[in-house]
């Protein structure tokens, strides 16, 4: 994945707030200000568009929440995508909302056996799927998803609560640069993940809190949490140029800018081969 234009997939917090608590970031009795969010979320869409990238957008919903955090809907690969299959009954019909925006896009898609909550916990990064579990998505998902993508898939497990989604503790900068939060992941994926990325920036327990590795990367840019300093310079030292945007009233919810943020990932070329 060098740097290109990207395909995203947004939905404005139109019916924003938080008015139940299913991670420990949400408080239903902390008032949400749904028009910062709004505007937050426009800069966000801008910030994108003046990147290059397209951005198409998914019709909200009133009864739904958490539907602005359109990374959990689907991963998508070009054609093919697998939907989401919801942990939690609040979020339960945000899934075949995905489902007909994808199909009615040409898109295939699988309607999943197994919970997953999409690119939440799919990283695809161009050589494997970085696949999380722990919390929300089943590691037999991950089987799921190697199956049917037929694609290598490596495991990860989540063990701390705040990080319950692989993307609130793990950043694809490009296909060979991630940064992580080691703290957030078990001892075993801890070592998986120095094996297959000796060179990756970590970051602080700041960076984590603020939702700082919860951003996307077109290859080249990165688009991050403006509270996360550290990590932004870290990578900078990488080679990469950090994008600041502010979405803290997405994190009244536990979402930040890769959860609002739904890849259409361009079809694989250079098909690597499964290991088992
Ligand atoms: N309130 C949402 C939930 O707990 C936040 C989802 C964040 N999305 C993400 N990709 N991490 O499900």
């Amino acid at each position: 994945m060098t740097h290109a234009a990207r395909h995203y997939l947004m939905c404005p917090p139109t019916w924003f707030d938080v008015t139940y608590a299913i991670n420990p970031w949400m408080d239903p009795t902390r008032p949400v200000d749904r028009d910062r969010a709004i505007a937050q979320w426009t800069a966000l869409r801008e910030t994108y568009e003046r990147l290059g990238h397209r951005v198409d957008v998914l019709e909200p919903q009133p009864e739904l929440p958490d539907m602005v955090f359109t990374a959990n809907g689907a991963l998508v690969i070009g054609d093919q995508a697998l939907g989401a299959r919801f942990r939690e009954p609040v979020r339960e019909a945000e899934a075949p909302a995905h489902r007909r925006w994808l199909r009615d896009h040409g898109i295939h898609v699988h309607v999943p056996h197994e919970v997953n909550e999409g690119e939440g916990d799919f990283a695809w990064t161009g050589r494997h799927v970085l696949a999380g579990s722990g919390f929300r998505t089943s590691s037999r998902s991950h089987d799921e998803l190697a199956e049917l993508f037929d694609l290598p898939v490596v495991s990860l497990e989540l063990v701390d609560p705040r990080f319950y989604h692989l993307d609130t503790a793990l950043l694809v900068l490009d296909e060979q640069t991630i940064a992580y939060y080691p703290a957030a992941f078990s001892e075993e994926s801890q070592r998986t993940l120095a094996t297959y990325y000796p060179d990756a920036v970590h970051a602080t327990e700041h960076d984590a809190m603020v939702l700082g590795l919860n951003g996307t990367s077109d290859g080249r840019h990165v688009v991050m949490a403006a509270q996360a300093d550290s990590l932004a310079a870290r990578i900078s030292d990488a080679g990469f140029m950090p994008i600041s945007v502010d979405v803290s009233e997405l994190l009244k919810a536990g979402g930040g800018v890769k959860c609002a943020t739904l890849e259409l990932h361009p079809p694989v070329t250079n098909h690597p081969t499964r290991r088992y």
